[in-house]
């Protein structure tokens, strides 16, 4: 059987079988270093000017982030230059590194630099070519020792990436204050929409164990500047917050300080009942209240730092204020109340939907927070935490209404490193253009400055990690591109994805024009492609049940709005979720001219077409096409980009280390099958309501509906529900 095979192709590339012979002597590429690989400069020209411009290091390492800078600059400049840099107390020669403070620096606080740091504020760097006591210099100042260790790897990626130093002028401060990894990790080590292995955080032998893994775990996030880490699933257990899991986060804590990370928790509502021994857990309640305090006060004991709680109540069965009539704000207050004393914050969630089954489950959120913000009612230190999207980390969705309708409570965008309707760990596809999609959209909302982008009214991205135990972090060598892109779109959400792409491969594979344009091309051409063999033309959450990995448009039954059939609304007459004043009315969660942008079918992009309409399949499309031919070429072209992909990837076999190469290599092989297996289920399931035929030449499926109606998803042991859930 085919997909057999897959799934076994998928255990051989994982067990590097499939990756053929090692060249001798040569390290193998197992993905551990991340960007940070530190590989000696190719290009000798650059190799010259660098080693020219960086002959000394002047650092004083008092403090532990300054100690952290260190360690980085040497182990990184070492690497790249190809010999030893050595570290000075004072620059000794033309060609002196000089990196601090005003405060731990004499030489950069006679430096004329005060506007530059006013400007890099609290967590930014300045980094200039300059002379410091009549000797050439390239200086890294900052303010704090946390925006010197930015400075640090700013410096170090211009190196990785063999930008030029001449003249080098860089003011960088982060757009946001909460640049947080989520990571779903549960207690029992697995990891909810975890492809990469287990949980990192070995519970089990905390407090004393597995600091180094930890710590290459914080300078990567330092690397791109994310400065916070909820270590636990949002469907969360209270565990976490006895003491005898609080001195293990406290350890772990103590590993990321020093990379400028905070550790946050989330809380299980009904922690008070369940570790606290209270009979209730009402937010209005004294006890619970006082339970809460208590709690807040033994965290900030352990861990002065902390940085507070994510919540996610009364949504998919979790516990939550509605369970005693009381509001989301009534439960966020409380928390928040309780964390305020320690400066905390309480990161609630908005991805709610209850328990009756909605006319339309992608209504809800605004629905209910917009009253709550508009009567003021959460505390200063509450922020409403929504998803890219209103339904959950599709493909393509619209930006969550929510951005453009919570004038008064800061809010942070949520988004899905790891790929749980993407592909998960096989297939390759690159974030950064849905997230820059969302960032950029425009709410049509006045915001702070008058500004009216999504990204200007949020506070702060959370990503959900894709992080896990296995040696290269994220179950690919690609998905590291999408830690990656979140962390550089979280310090700044206007970086183009393309510029994130290039400097992810120049600093992973290779400065090799030769390699990098291509590779490039073939990141900004993988999330559209995966759009279109999975959810062409705004269509949304087709995937198989339970474990998301595959094609289930067909699937029905359980809770009526978790199903595909809820959401394609496939009929004799056409296809898609009329969401227009005619249908559930969910356009008017947007506001003027969206709304009826989004309603008129001449107006509407036509890749968001069946989120908002139903359409004939036999109705003209802008393009001149019917629907039926329209959504065919779709399908066909997502399965022709992969194709596309695997033939630009092979002409790169002597350009890119064999290791890499084959494990890439295999992985697009996976792609290509169930891209065809994505495109054939679902236009055979299609066929059956359309009754039209396929064009002359299109590629024929190569199974009946029912065969892939009755497919497992691929046995692989990092998808153990798969055989459960599947639809038989
Ligand atoms: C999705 C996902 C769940 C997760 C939920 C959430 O529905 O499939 O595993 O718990 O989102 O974000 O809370």
């Amino acid at each position: 059987m085919k997909i057999r095979w897959v799934g076994l192709a998928s255990v051989l590339v994982s067990c590097g079988l499939l990756a053929g012979a090692r060249e001798p002597n040569h390290a193998p590429e197992d993905g551990y270093e991340l960007w940070l690989r530190y590989a000696r400069v190719d290009d000798t020209a650059r190799l010259g000017e660098y080693r020219a411009a960086i002959r000394e290091l002047v650092l004083t390492p008092r403090e532990p982030t300054m100690q952290a800078a260190r360690d980085e600059l040497v182990l990184g400049l070492n690497g790249l230059l190809g010999r030893p840099v050595p570290v000075a107390d004072a620059p000794t020669r033309d060609g002196t590194l000089v990196v601090g403070t005003p405060a731990n620096s004499p030489a950069i606080a006679a430096l004329p630099l005060a506007a530059a740091l006013r400007e890099a504020g609290p967590e930014g760097f300045v980094i200039r070519a300059l002379p410091v006591r009549g000797r050439h210099a390239i200086v890294v100042a900052a303010n704090r020792d946390i925006g010197v260790l930015y400075g640090a790897f700013h410096l170090l990626r211009l190196l990785q990436t063999e930008a030029p130093l001449a003249a080098l002028d860089v003011v960088s401060a982060p757009r946001y204050g909460l640049r947080l990894l989520n990571h779903w990790d549960n207690l029992n080590g697995t990891v909810e929409r975890g492809y990469a292995g287990a949980s990192l955080w070995e519970w089990a032998s905390l407090p004393d164990s597995g600091h180094t893994r930890y710590r290459d775990y914080a300078r990567a996030n330092a690397s791109i500047g994310i400065n916070g880490t909820v270590l636990t699933n949002v469907n969360a257990n209270s565990a976490v917050l006895t003491p005898a899991y609080l001195v293990k986060v406290a350890a772990l804590a103590r590993v990321f300080r020093p990379y400028g990370i905070k550790v946050y928790l989330t809380a299980r509502f009904s922690a008070p009942i369940e570790i606290g021994g209270l009979p209730t857990a009402d937010p209005l309640d004294a006890r619970v209240r006082a339970w809460w305090a208590a709690k807040a006060d033994e965290i900030y004991r352990a861990i002065p730092d902390f940085g507070g709680f994510v919540v996610k109540a009364n949504s998919e069965g979790q516990p939550g204020p509605q369970d005693y009539h009381r509001s989301h704000a009534d439960g966020a207050n409380m928390l928040a109340d309780a964390l305020a004393p320690h400066r905390g914050m309480v990161m609630w969630r908005a991805f709610v939907y209850s328990n009756a089954v909605p006319s339309d489950r992608v209504m809800q959120a605004v629905d209910e927070f917009e009253p709550l913000d508009a009567r003021r009612a959460f505390r200063a230190n509450v922020l409403i935490q929504a998803k890219n999207g209103p339904l959950d980390f599709q493909p393509r969705e619209p930006f969550h209404p929510l951005f453009g309708r919570m004038a008064r409570t800061p809010l942070l965008m949520e988004l899905q490193i790891t790929k749980e309707y993407l592909g998960q760990d096989t297939h390759l596809v690159f974030l950064a253009p849905l997230w820059e999609e969302v960032l950029r959209a425009d709410t049509y909302a006045r915001g702070p400055g008058g500004r009216s982008d999504v990204e200007g009214r949020i506070r702060g991205l959370a990503g959900v990690a894709n992080v896990g135990n296995d040696r290269d972090w994220c179950g690919s060598d690609f998905n590291q591109a999408n830690w990656y892109a979140f962390g550089r779109l979280a310090w700044d959400p206007m970086l183009p994805s393309a510029a994130i792409a290039e400097s992810w491969v120049r600093m992973t594979l290779s400065n090799d024009p030769q390699v990098v344009a291509p590779v490039v091309a073939m990141m900004l051409a993988s999330r559209e492609a995966a759009v279109n063999y999975m959810t062409p033309l705004g269509l949304a959450h087709q995937m198989a049940r339970g474990h998301h990995y595959g094609p289930g448009p067909w699937v029905t039954g359980g809770r009526a709005d978790q199903t595909s059939v809820y959401f394609n609304r496939a009929d004799s007459i056409g296809l898609g979720f009329d969401r227009t004043p005619t249908g559930s009315n969910a356009v008017r969660q947007y506001l003027s001219p969206l709304r009826e942008r989004f309603a008129g079918r001449d107006s509407l992009p036509d890749n968001l077409l069946l989120w908002f309409h139903h359409v004939g399949w036999s109705e003209h499309l802008r393009s001149g096409r019917r629907l039926w031919e329209e959504l065919l070429a779709h399908y066909q072209a997502g399965v022709d980009t992969v194709r596309w992909m695997q033939r630009t990837w092979n002409g790169l076999e002597a350009r890119v280390d064999a290791d890499r190469f084959h494990r890439v290599q295999g992985f697009l092989r996976i792609q290509e099958t169930e891209a065809r297996w994505w495109r054939d289920a679902s236009v055979l399931y299609w066929q059956s309501f359309s009754h039209l035929p396929l064009p002359p030449g299109y590629e024929a499926s190569a199974h009946s509906l029912d065969w892939y109606r009755q497919l497992r998803c691929p046995p692989d042991p990092r998808k153990p529900r798969c055989d459960a859930v599947m639809e038989p």
